[in-house]
């Protein structure tokens, strides 16, 4: 059975509820922007998350992926990150949301940050489904968070161990 090591964490009621939510918030906190949005999912974690979140968001918003490697196959961050996929669109004057499935040591989303940055944008905000604070190297400032959890590795929703565990429909930790 591929799910006698896991337990829920947070069932996809919880979830679904979040996402609406927060859908709700950035809908709000955008119009009136005056700005093109671009919703930018940080693949392939935050992928489910996207989904569910950009139907729940009343505005007329652009879409892309970035992909950027730091577990490979392990569970412990290198520190490296790099580009795998940049973005198709240009986003030079746009309103710019990333979402993240996970924050963790901070690594990915200050490189990604510091990135978007330079390439002429109107505005950054952070949309992260998951915030595992104890673990943070360097501080980030996530505008719109689904939930804090403690120092456990989690799958489901979208997140991987050894990229499997992708399709549970609510966030799990695996037990050792
Ligand atoms: P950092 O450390 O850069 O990590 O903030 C962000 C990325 O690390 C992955 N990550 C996890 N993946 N279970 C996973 O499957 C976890 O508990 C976990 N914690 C971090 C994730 O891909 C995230 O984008
Ligand atoms: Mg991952």
């Amino acid at each position: 059975m591929y799910k006698e090591n896991i337990e829920v964490m947070i069932s996809k009621e919880e979830i679904a509820h979040k996402v609406k939510a927060l859908g709700e918030e950035i809908t709000n906190d955008y119009s009136g922007s005056g700005k093109e949005l671009v919703v930018i999912g940080v693949l392939k974690g935050a992928n489910v998350f996207l989904g569910d979140l950009i139907r729940q968001i009343d505005l007329p918003i652009l879409v892309d992926f970035i992909a950027v490697s730091s577990y490979g196959l392990s569970t412990e961050t290198s520190g490296v990150v790099k580009i795998l996929k940049d973005l198709d669109l240009d986003v030079e004057g746009k309103d710019v949301l990333i979402i993240e499935d996970i924050v963790d040591t901070g690594l990915t989303l200050k490189y990604l940050t510091e990135n978007f940055k330079s390439r002429n944008i109107a505005s950054m905000k952070i949309c992260a489904l998951l915030d595992k604070p104890e673990r943070r190297k360097c501080p980030i400032d996530i505008d719109y968070l689904g939930f804090e959890i403690p120092d456990k590795f989690v799958v489901g929703y979208g997140i991987d161990y050894a990229e499997k565990y992708r399709n549970l429909p609510y966030v799990a930790v695996v037990k050792s």
